[in-house]
């Protein structure tokens, strides 16, 4: 059982910081339950090094912080519905995640949390970009936070997920894939904080606009989110593990180490409808 103090290294004033003292493959006391999720809120992303957990492992941990989801397309591995695979190498057509998006936005109720294990890596390479949206609501001018809080958009999973996983044996032909309505602008549910909620993975339209003017303000808002200063990026070793919270971080996955091959496991948390 972990019940020593953690201690919490920001990475940047706006998001992200790294996690020492506690060995994630063991459960976690009350003490420690507490601190990660409290580094958690306040950082929004959070990382561990040299964390050798086994599959059951990496879900006692995320269970620990709610129900595990399972993905609406990509079959995990034997055994292990609620993991997820991510994996590329040199006969991949893509990597997951390589647009920015929040995970699986396109559920009614889109997962809370992710936590993501990586065990294989090319020699350099193979980072992960995350931005805070709640800074990036934040850096937007008033009346523009007016606006864009009144209106809400559409996500849908059919462009993202239809055929994709057709080389790991999945036939999709009868398969509707997850569409929701959610709101632009998302108050977090624990910290109250305000937060942009349209990505370039899975946001189609504006539901209250014209389709120019949606396509317009989409792309602004998606590219204003992305912008540098709202980032931390973070380096993969084996062995380390990034616990990203869905409703207030986009992710992007550098696809920059082909033909090598990097690779890992990912639990995903559930979590509530936006508001
Ligand atoms: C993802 O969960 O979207 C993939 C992230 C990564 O591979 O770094």
């Amino acid at each position: 059982m972990n019940n020593a103090a953690i201690e919490v290294r920001p990475m940047t004033p706006r998001i992200g910081a790294e996690i020492f003292g506690v060995d994630l493959a063991k459960p976690l006391g009350n003490q420690q339950f507490q601190e990660i999720h409290d580094a958690l809120m306040a950082h929004q992303v959070i990382f561990f090094r040299d964390q050798a957990m086994d599959l059951e492992q990496h879900k006692a941990f995320g269970r620990r912080f709610g129900e595990l989801h399972i993905h609406p397309g990509s079959p995990g591995p034997e055994g292990h519905p609620e993991i997820l695979i991510i994996h590329g190498d040199a006969k991949s057509k893509r990597v997951a995640g390589e647009v920015w998006h929040s995970d699986v936005s396109c559920d009614p109720e889109p997962p809370m949390a992710s936590i993501l294990h990586i065990n294989t890596l090319p020699e350099v390479g193979g980072d992960t970009l995350f931005a805070s949206m709640y800074a990036a609501y934040e850096a937007l001018s008033e009346p523009m936070q007016q606006f864009v809080g009144g209106l809400t958009a559409i996500h849908s999973g059919e462009h993202v997920y239809r055929g994709r996983y057709k080389d790991r044996g999945v036939d999709d032909a009868a398969k509707v894939y997850p569409e929701a309505e959610h709101p632009v602008v998302r108050t977090h549910p624990v910290t109250r904080r305000k937060g942009l909620y349209v990505n370039f993975g899975f946001t189609t339209r504006i539901k209250q606009l014209k389709r120019p003017e949606s396509d317009a303000l989409l792309r602004f808002l998606c590219e204003h989110a992305t912008k540098p200063e709202f980032h931390c990026r973070f380096r993969w070793r084996k062995n380390s593990v990034a616990f990203w919270d869905n409703r207030c971080v986009q992710h992007q996955a550098m696809w920059d180490y082909f033909p090598q091959t990097r690779s890992g496991f990912r639990v995903t948390i559930k979590g509530d409808k936006p508001f």
